[in-house]
């Protein structure tokens, strides 16, 4: 491969123009060999940031991603099909979705993440179940996809070694926000993964990574641009993300919320988004199975016990509990007419659910509990939040960050739609 200098790659972004393929590719590998300094990838991802990079600077940036590791080749008997969401607050959707979509009669291989800045991540949330493990081998994840039909676990080291280095990175850097950085990361690991079908749930709003709807359509359409050059079947659902998905927010939480939608409870937004992208990944596969009806009958749930046991965990035993809990109380009588989902991540985050740095522990049983959802009436004084931590000098930087989290009105908001868009 013909080798460049760092720094005129770094100028040539930096100053506007498009990368040649052959500078992506160099400074893709050279990175993930150590070559190219992590501040020189520092200096590069801010100037793709600021400038942006065009389609085909994209699709190259994405097959170098690919081709910093290997693809994983999973020999599975039935249709394989996964969701990936571009992170949100609260967004617990994978828990019932891929033992949902299983029992439907596909294969879900959904390898998963950590937080990554306010959002959770579904790893973190689900080793609050105690012996869970996230580290599997290829051999294991085929042996689960055959015996239970769907395995969430942590992507395995030889899955596109580029982004995992890079994600860290722009984690620290400012420099999560974009467009083809997004892209990139996402599909090159779903790619890599070799699934057939692909569903993305992008989401907009304050707690997402895509405040606009323009940008957050911008990405969807990038997405499934990608995903199709690679022969990848992908639809893309935008949904919305100005308030927290469900009620939990946080590790054990969420985990506690996406079993009572599996037993056939848990709050209305949670059970339809579920139960829509679980229809695009259906019809990915070419199953006419109704994912409603099977997650009523309790199918889905036994398959959970079935995913969770297969990797350690044991479904029945109690999920840890926090050792603090503040009330935050309704400042006023009325319609809570907005509950604003970034400020709930801050303050999720801040009470031990995230990570301040990489290499931090997070809390499992950490997070924010929605005792209201918007539309509902509430009334001066009564809880309205429950702050979970084990860390209770956390709880005034979680309040800081909910200070103007809350809209009281004397009339109920206009109910908005979840689902806003779809994209194929
Ligand atoms: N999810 C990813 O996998 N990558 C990003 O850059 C953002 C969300």
């Amino acid at each position: 491969m013909k080798a460049f200098a760092a720094v005129d790659v770094i100028r040539a972004k930096r100053d506007g123009g498009a990368l040649s393929d052959e500078q992506i590719r160099w400074v893709v590998d050279a990175y993930t060999r150590g070559e190219v300094a992590e501040e020189q990838m520092a200096a590069l991802a801010m100037a793709v940031f600021l400038r942006g990079m065009d389609a085909r600077e994209t699709a190259t940036w994405t097959g170098a991603m690919i081709d910093s590791g290997s693809r994983l080749s999973l020999r599975v008997d039935r249709p394989t099909v996964d969701k990936h969401s571009t992170g949100g607050v609260g967004d617990k959707i994978t828990l019932p979705l891929a033992p949902l979509v299983a029992s439907c009669g596909a294969a879900v291989p959904q390898l998963s993440g950590r937080g990554l800045g306010h959002t959770g991540g579904t790893l973190d949330k689900l080793e609050s179940i105690p012996g869970w493990r996230a580290a599997l081998s290829v051999g294991e994840i085929t042996a689960q996809l055959n015996s239970v039909g769907a395995v969430i676990c942590a992507a395995t080291s030889g899955l596109a070694p580029a982004d995992r280095k890079l994600y860290a990175l722009r984690d620290v850097t400012g420099t999560v926000e974009s467009v083809p950085l997004i892209a990139s990361s996402i599909m090159s690991k779903k790619i890599a993964e070799g699934s057939a079908g692909l569903v993305l749930d992008v989401k907009t709003g304050s707690g997402a990574f895509m405040k606009s709807r323009e940008q957050a359509l911008e990405l969807a359409r990038t997405l499934v641009e990608i995903g199709s050059a690679h022969g990848v079947a992908t639809t893309a659902l935008l949904t919305d993300m100005n308030t927290p998905l469900g009620s939990a927010v946080g590790n054990a939480v969420e985990v506690a919320e996406a079993v009572e939608v599996l037993q056939g409870g848990g709050p209305a937004d949670v059970v339809e988004l579920t139960v829509a992208l679980a229809r695009e990944m259906l019809a990915l596969a070419d199953i006419s199975v109704d994912p409603a009806r099977v997650l009523a009958s309790g199918e889905a749930y036994e398959t959970w016990c079935r995913m969770i046991t297969a990797q350690g965990g044991d479904p029945a035993a109690p999920l840890p509990q926090p050792g603090h809990v503040t009330v935050f109380a309704a400042p006023s009588s009325g319609y809570l007419s907005a509950l604003d989902a970034y400020a709930v991540g801050v303050a999720a985050w801040r009470l031990g659910a995230g990570r301040a740095r990489k290499e931090d522990p997070v809390q499992h049983a950490a997070g924010v509990r929605c005792l209201a959802k918007p539309g509902d009436r509430v009334v001066a004084g009564e809880p309205l939040l429950e702050l979970h931590t084990d860390t209770p000098d956390a709880v005034p930087a979680a309040l800081e960050a909910l200070s103007d989290a809350v809209q009281i009105t004397d009339t109920p908001p206009e109910p908005g739609n979840l689902i806003l868009h779809r994209t194929d």
